[in-house]
């Protein structure tokens, strides 16, 4: 009797569980179906959040058959062979003399379509401005569905730091629409251009959709515009009609720029270095070299830490009552008392204008500029990059003094150095992140003739300031 009592109350029970059990499955199906309808919409497409690296970037550079033997040159700075991939489009073919036969340390050349059917009317301008915007539409007509994620156009004067430009674009989800790039330095050339507008020496990054409808509507939206000047005009208008906007990027550098540009390069933002054009029209980028070797001597601090490449450091050395200025990888500026942190971090107009003609000493420019003494003795002690070594993650650069010509102050060795030595970590995983400037101390040094500088990471509260 107590047994079968029990069994039937352990029947009942377990018919009851069952019944719930039943009723919590159906519940949880019916409350479930939307949600398995994404997962599995999401499982059907294919797993992309693969980082965006430089395998998934295709380069299109403009340049002719005149100018490209020389401007090869400058590629080869910063091309990774076999890494990078790309077509370099010429208006005719190579003369057999100087192509010099197939180098495959250089992305090919191919020869552009034809475009004498399109309307051209800019007076004074190129043609060729038609031929360089359908670059675009050529390169993605041979990437096919290649694994190709961004559109990358320069020109033959473009130098990429292709780590941070890499790291520039992973930011963004490539899969939307995506116009990236820089403007001009000069507020007129934006005002005449379009302050929307990617300068194409700059660089434009193109997402691979975006890329893929600009090249199914380029050749209708150019017969609209034979009134514009350049290839990357044809290129906003085009992509304004599909209603995407720049996004600007503070890396990428147009350089409208002429004379001696290191009053730019010595206050970069905080963002890092993509690109620099115009190479062939400033002074060469660190005084007593030609513009060749310079460059080798630039990328030689690119490669060590490309991270941190121009990105400026300020500390106050309190017991001589200085300041320091450091831009990574190519100057160190040494001024006397204590400066305002935020005056060091405005542009010294070392340069002139583009257009030859315009008046220099007004402010013309899209960044916050400052006077830069005609006085060669009234300037900042200047030490330019000399050497750096790149260790597992320490990294020392040596920076030593210019003298300017027309000043014959003899240097006194107390009050300044002859060689600024600086050391520092491997920038990491800057792009992405808000960044933050980092802070330096001034080490001692048994040598007078010797700075010692550490940058490092500033601690949480700590504040870039004057010495009291
Ligand atoms: C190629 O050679 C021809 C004939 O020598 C010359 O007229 C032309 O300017 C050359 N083109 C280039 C781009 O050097
Ligand atoms: C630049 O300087 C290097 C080394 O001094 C020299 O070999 C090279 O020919 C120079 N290049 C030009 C274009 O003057
Ligand atoms: C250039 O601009 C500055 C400041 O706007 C002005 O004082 C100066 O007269 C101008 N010079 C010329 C030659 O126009
Ligand atoms: C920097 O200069 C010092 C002193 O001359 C030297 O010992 C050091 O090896 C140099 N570092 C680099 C990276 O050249
Ligand atoms: C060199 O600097 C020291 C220390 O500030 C100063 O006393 C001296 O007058 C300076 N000499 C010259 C020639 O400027
Ligand atoms: C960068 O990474 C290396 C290796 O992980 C590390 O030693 C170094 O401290 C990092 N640099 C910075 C600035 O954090």
């Amino acid at each position: 009797m107590f047994l079968y009592f029990f069994s039937t109350r352990l029947q009942t029970l377990l018919l009851l569980t069952s019944f719930s059990l039943l009723l919590f499955l159906l519940l949880l199906l019916l409350r479930s179906s939307p949600t398995s309808f994404t997962v599995t919409s999401a499982a059907s497409s294919p797993p992309s959040p693969s980082p965006t690296s430089l395998r998934h970037l295709l380069f299109g550079i403009a340049s002719s058959s005149k100018s490209w033997p020389r401007r090869k040159e400058l590629l080869r700075l910063w091309w990774r062979p076999g890494l990078a991939r790309g077509i370099v489009f010429l208006d005719s073919p190579l003369n057999s003399s100087a192509s010099g036969g197939v180098d495959h340390t250089l992305p090919p050349t191919s020869v552009s379509a034809d475009t004498s059917r399109f309307p051209y009317s800019y007076k004074g301008g190129r043609r060729s401005a038609i031929r360089v915007a359908r670059i675009v539409k050529e390169l993605v007509e041979i990437a096919g569905d290649s694994e190709v994620r961004w559109i990358v156009l320069g020109d033959d004067d473009t130098v990429f730091v292709l780590e941070n430009l890499v790291g520039t674009l992973a930011k963004y989800d490539w899969e939307g629409w995506w116009y990236i790039g820089g403007r001009s330095e000069i507020v007129e050339q934006n005002v005449k251009h379009s302050f929307g507008m990617a300068f194409g020496g700059a660089g434009i990054a193109i997402s691979y959709p975006l890329a893929r409808v600009l090249a199914n509507v380029l050749d209708s939206c150019l017969v609209r515009y034979p009134h514009l000047y350049g290839s990357d005009a044809r290129i906003f208008a085009c992509l304004a009609e599909l209603g995407v906007e720049l996004t600007h990027e503070p890396g990428f550098h147009q350089v409208d720029l002429r004379g001696d540009i290191s009053g730019l390069l010595s206050a970069h933002p905080l963002a890092p270095l993509v690109s620099l054009h115009h190479l062939d029209f400033v002074n060469s980028l660190y005084p007593d070299m030609n513009q060749t070797m310079a460059l080798k001597h630039f990328f030689e601090a690119v490669n060590a830490d490309p991270g941190r490449i121009l990105q400026q450091t300020v500390c106050y050395d309190r017991l001589k009552s200085r300041t320091l200025s450091i831009s990574w990888g190519y100057v160190v500026q040494l001024f006397e008392g204590n400066l305002v942190l935020t005056d060091l971090l405005s542009v010294p107009k070392t340069f002139t204008q583009w257009k030859r003609s315009r008046n220099t000493s007004s402010d013309v420019y899209m960044f916050n500029s400052k006077e830069y003494s005609r006085d060669q003795c009234k300037r900042p002690a200047i030490f330019f990059l000399k050497s750096v070594s790149a260790g597992k993650d320490k990294i020392e650069s040596n920076y030593s003094r210019h003298f300017w010509r027309k000043c014959s102050l003899i240097p006194n060795s107390t009050r300044s150095p002859l060689l600024i030595r600086v050391s520092s970590q491997r920038l990491n995983d800057t792009v992405g992140k808000a960044s933050r400037r980092h802070c330096c101390d001034v080490l001692p040094s048994s040598s007078g003739f010797i700075m010692k500088i550490d940058i490092r990471k500033c601690k949480d509260n700590e504040l870039i300031a004057m010495q009291p």
